[in-house]
């Protein structure tokens, strides 16, 4: 079992996705474990993206995050990682397969609806960014 840092970003939470992206992790099989709404202050934004300073969207990118409230979430499941990145596609969703939620429902490259950790080295760090251990559970799924 691995864990992933996924964060329902601002243009999810405003157009009402929150419900439908959550329902596609749970169909594939993936508990949510922790849970939260946050609304990131700018600095919060930079300090979550540091890895992207410097880069011509890093302003654009920061700004964007830290303008209105998103939902932070932990999942868990079998090769949470790859599997979770497989299913919302690539960045530009002009670039995601038909059928990841970037392909459905991202507005663009910098709008698009979710964010999902890249490796089991940085979802650890970004699960750590978020949630204290205190605040992520464990429970086994029962189809009954
Ligand atoms: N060329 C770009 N133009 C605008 N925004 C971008 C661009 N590249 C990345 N972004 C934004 O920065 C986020 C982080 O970038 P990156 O880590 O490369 O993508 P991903 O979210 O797929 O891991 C993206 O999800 C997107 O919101
Ligand atoms: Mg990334």
């Amino acid at each position: 079992m691995e864990r992933t840092l996924v964060i329902l970003k601002p243009d999810c939470v405003w157009r009402g996705l929150i419900g439908e992206i959550i329902k596609r992790f749970e169909g594939e099989k993936f508990n949510v474990i922790a849970l939260k709404m946050f609304h990131l202050s700018v600095e919060e934004a930079e300090k979550f993206y540091a890895v992207h300073q410097g880069k011509e969207f890093y302003e654009r990118l920061t700004g964007y995050m830290s303008s209105s409230p998103i939902v932070g979430m932990v999942l868990e499941g079998k090769k949470a990682v790859l599997r979770i990145r497989e299913l919302i596609g690539a960045t530009d969703p002009k670039n995601a397969i038909f059928g990841t939620i970037r392909n459905k429902y991202a507005i663009n490259g910098l709008m698009n609806v979710v964010h999902a950790s890249d490796s089991l080295e940085s979802a650890s760090k970004e699960i750590t960014f978020f949630f204290k251990t205190e605040e992520i559970f464990h429970y086994q799924r029962r189809e009954e």
